[in-house]
C-alpha cells in the first residue's frame, strides 16, 4: 500500500471508530476533501441541471453565476484580468470539502472584514474577489466590478442558491478550514523559497508546469500560479499563510492533505517570491490596522 492510500485507510478507520460513539452526522453537501480522478469533475448541486429553477428570472442569473464561476475568463471577460477562475481556487464549483467550500456561507454576510475595515456584504466579498483574484484592475481601472455588476449579482445568485436551506447567521462546520494551525507557522522570514522551489520541481511542475502557468490535463487546466495571467498581489492567495493553507488541503490534486505544514509553508513561501500583477489600491486596504506579517507584497512601494 503507498503511503497515502494507508494514511487515508487510517483516517477512515478513526471516522468509523468514532462513528459509533457519536449520533450519525447529517450527510455533507460536499465533495470528501481526499478526492480522486472520479470526483473531480462532481457538482453535487448543479444550478444548469435544477428541474426546480423554472423562473427564468431568478433561474437564469443563478445558472449563469454558476458559468461565471467554473468558466471566468470566458464568461466575464470584462471583469477577469487573467487566465484564473473561480473553481481554479474553489475547487469543484465551491462544493468541495477543505478546498474553500461556499456552501452555505451566503447567510453570514454580512461579516466585518479585516482588510477593507468595516462590515461588507456577499457582494462586496464577489466585488474583491473579482479585482485582486481574477486581477479586474489589470484590464485598467476605468470600468471596475461593482456590487451592481450583473456578473457580480450573478455569481452572488449562484451563491445564495448554494445557501438555501442553510439558516441565517450559522456558520457551516466546513468554513474557515483552510488554515495552517496558529502554533504550526513558521516566521515568514525563517521560509525558505529556494527549499519551496525544490518541493514544487518535486511535487508540482506535472500540473503547474516548470513555469507555473499550467498545463492542460483533458478538460482541466490549472492556474497560472504567478506572472502576468495570475491574481494579483492584493488578493489573499499572494498572502503566504493563506496560499499555503490552500495548498495544505487541496493539492497536489490528487493527493490533497499529502504536504506536511512546513513543505505548504515553503512551496507558498516560493509561489508568493514571484512576480504577479500589481493591486493598485493596496493603500486602502488594512487602514488604521497593521499589515498581516504574510502579506509579502505590501509596503514595498
Ligand atoms: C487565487 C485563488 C482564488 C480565486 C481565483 C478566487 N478565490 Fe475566493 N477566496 C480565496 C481565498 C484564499 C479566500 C479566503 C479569504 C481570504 O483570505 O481572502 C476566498 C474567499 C471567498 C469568499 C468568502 C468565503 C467565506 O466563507 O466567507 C467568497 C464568497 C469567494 N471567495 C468567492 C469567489 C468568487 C466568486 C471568485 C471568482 C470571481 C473567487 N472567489 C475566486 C481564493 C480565491
Ligand atoms: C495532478 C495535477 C496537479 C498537481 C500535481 C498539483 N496541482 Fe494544483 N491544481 C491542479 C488543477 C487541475 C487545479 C485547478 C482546479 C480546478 O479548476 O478544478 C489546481 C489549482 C491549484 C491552485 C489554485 C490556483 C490556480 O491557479 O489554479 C494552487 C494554488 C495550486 N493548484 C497549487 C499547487 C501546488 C503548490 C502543487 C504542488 C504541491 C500542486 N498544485 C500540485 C492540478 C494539480
Amino acid at each position: 500500500m503507498k503511503p497515502v492510500s494507508a494514511a487515508i485507510a487510517a483516517a477512515a478507520l478513526v471516522a468509523g471508530a468514532a462513528g459509533c460513539a457519536r449520533p450519525p452526522t447529517p450527510k455533507s453537501p460536499l465533495i470528501p476533501a481526499a478526492t480522486t480522478m472520479v470526483t473531480a469533475w462532481q457538482i453535487p448541486q448543479d444550478p444548469t441541471t435544477d428541474p426546480a429553477l423554472t423562473d427564468p428570472k431568478l433561474g437564469d442569473p443563478i445558472k449563469w453565476g454558476y458559468r461565471i464561476f467554473v468558466d471566468t475568463p470566458r464568461e466575464a471577460p470584462r471583469l477577469t484580468g487573467g487566465g484564473v477562475a473561480c473553481v481554479n481556487c474553489h475547487l469543484n464549483a465551491g462544493q468541495r470539502e477543505r478546498a474553500l467550500p461556499l456552501v452555505g456561507i451566503t447567510g453570514m454576510f454580512p461579516e466585518y472584514n479585516n482588510r477593507a475595515a468595516r462590515l461588507i456584504s456577499l457582494q462586496d466579498r464577489v466585488v474583491d474577489c473579482f479585482l485582486r483574484s481574477e486581477n479586474a484592475t489589470g484590464r485598467g481601472t476605468e470600468e471596475l466590478p461593482s456590487t451592481g455588476s450583473k456578473e457580480v449579482l450573478a455569481v452572488s445568485a449562484y451563491l445564495t442558491w448554494l445557501g438555501r436551506g442553510h439558516a441565517v447567521g450559522e456558520n457551516p462546520v466546513w468554513r474557515n478550514k483552510n488554515a495552517i494551525a496558529a502554533d504550526q507557522l513558521i516566521p515568514v522570514a525563517t521560509l525558505d523559497a529556494g527549499a519551496g522551489e525544490a518541493i514544487y520541481k518535486e511535487r508540482c511542475t506535472s500540473c503547474h508546469g516548470a513555469d507555473g502557468q499550467g498545463v492542460q490535463i483533458g478538460d482541466k487546466k490549472a492556474g497560472p500560479l504567478w506572472g502576468d495571467a495570475s491574481w494579483n498581489d492584493g488578493a489573499g492567495a499572494s498572502r503566504v499563510y493563506t496560499l499555503a493553507g490552500i495548498i495544505r488541503y487541496s493539492m497536489p490534486y490528487l493527493s490533497p492533505g499529502s504536504l506536511t505544514d512546513e513543505e505548504a509553508q515553503q512551496v507558498a513561501r516560493f509561489i508568493t517570491s514571484k512576480p504577479r500583477p500589481r493591486y493598485p489600491f493596496k493603500a486602502q486596504d488594512y487602514v488604521g490596522g497593521k499589515i498581516p506579517v504574510d502579506a509579502v507584497y505590501y509596503g514595498r512601494e
